[in-house]
């Protein structure tokens, strides 16, 4: 059986809490409401999640996939970024940027099989030594 993408709504908020402890709880809210936070569910149970924001308040920007370590290879990775893509084109956006620590090797590796290019580094933007790689997709 095969996940189902959707958008997440309010109710999911403690399965992101759970599986993204970052984002404080009125972002997430703030997130759900704009559209901005999908979801895989399989038999009525989210299995990870998707968000992005729009930088320089235009360009979309990929902040974090996710799936569950026991539902990773299951293609439900692909099916998010499917659905994001479809999502962001409907608003007429032409482009989705990402990034991926670089000492994240297999992170790296995934954008890059997923069709993004990379765009360079941002050097130093997490702890010292630690840059960031860009990614992006064109949505065409
Ligand atoms: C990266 C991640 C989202 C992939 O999710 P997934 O559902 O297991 O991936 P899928 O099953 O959809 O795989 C899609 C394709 O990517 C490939 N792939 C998956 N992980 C890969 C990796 N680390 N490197 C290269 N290719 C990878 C698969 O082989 C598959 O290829 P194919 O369809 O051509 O055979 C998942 O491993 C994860 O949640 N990792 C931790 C968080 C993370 O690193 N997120 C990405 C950066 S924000």
């Amino acid at each position: 059986m095969s996940a189902t993408v959707r958008l997440a709504q309010a109710d999911d908020l403690s399965d992101l809490q759970r599986l993204d402890p970052w984002p404080k709880e009125r972002i997430w809210r703030q997130k759900i409401a704009a559209g901005e936070v999908m979801v895989p569910e399989l038999d009525g149970g989210v299995v990870g999640l998707m968000r992005y924001d729009l930088l320089w308040t235009t360009v979309p920007f990929l902040g974090l996939i996710e799936i569950e370590a026991a539902h990773r290879g299951k293609g439900y990775s692909w099916l998010m970024l499917s659905f994001l893509k479809d999502h962001l084109r409907e608003q007429g956006y032409v482009a989705l940027l990402s990034s991926s620590q670089t000492d994240e090797p297999e992170a790296q590796r995934w954008h890059l099989h997923m069709g993004f290019s990379s765009n360079g580094i941002i050097e130093n933007i997490m702890d010292e030594g630690v840059g960031d790689v860009v990614y992006r997709l064109m949505l065409s």
